[in-house]
């Protein structure tokens, strides 16, 4: 749909065709309903970041608590959301060998267990190696460096789900 037809959706319809932009927090796609119109999809964009970096630090810890590990229990069971299924599939996690699914689990976890939320990254934008690599690096940050890193990754995976939705010709 074109931005125009965004700006003349009821709530219910914006919620419905939005409320995953940010994975499993409609709260934001309610949030920024307040700043209609969008003139451009970057201004949606813009504004839903903007919304995202106002959070306090245990609001944005919760943003990423909101996302399924990746690989993990969900991916296997089929009840990821569509949006993380797709991305999540294109990345190759689906098909990792038996040796990098269980790196991958280990450094889930160990993840988790440093920063209290699990590992964030654009998976339309990383393969599955380089999601490995991410995560053994991004690791190793201080938290204070870390949190923002794992935000900026859920902003990318929003304006793809976003491009997705809304016709435009802006590049990541
Ligand atoms: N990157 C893109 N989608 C997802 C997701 O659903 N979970 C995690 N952890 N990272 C992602």
């Amino acid at each position: 749909i074109a931005i125009g037809e965004v700006n003349s959706l009821s709530y219910e319809d914006f919620l419905e065709i939005f409320g995953n932009v940010v994975e499993k927090c409609p709260l934001v796609t309610a949030a920024v309903w307040s700043a209609r119109p969008f003139a451009t999809l970057a201004d949606m964009e813009a504004r839903i970041a903007e919304f995202i970096d106002s959070l306090p630090a245990a609001g944005k810890a919760g943003i990423l608590r909101c996302h399924p590990d990746l690989a993990g229990r969900d991916l296997q069971s089929g009840t990821l959301t569509a949006e993380s299924e797709q991305e999540q599939v294109a990345a190759g996690l689906r098909s990792l060998e038996p040796a990098d699914a269980t790196r991958l689990r280990r450094l889930n976890l160990q993840y988790k267990e440093r920063f209290g939320y699990p590992f964030v990254i654009c998976a339309g934008l990383n393969d599955r190696a380089a999601i490995l690599r991410q995560l053994a690096e991004r690791f190793a940050n201080e938290p204070q460096r870390e949190l923002p890193l794992a935000i900026e990754e859920v902003k990318k995976i929003c304006c793809l789900r976003l491009r997705r939705i809304v016709a435009s010709d802006i590049k990541l």
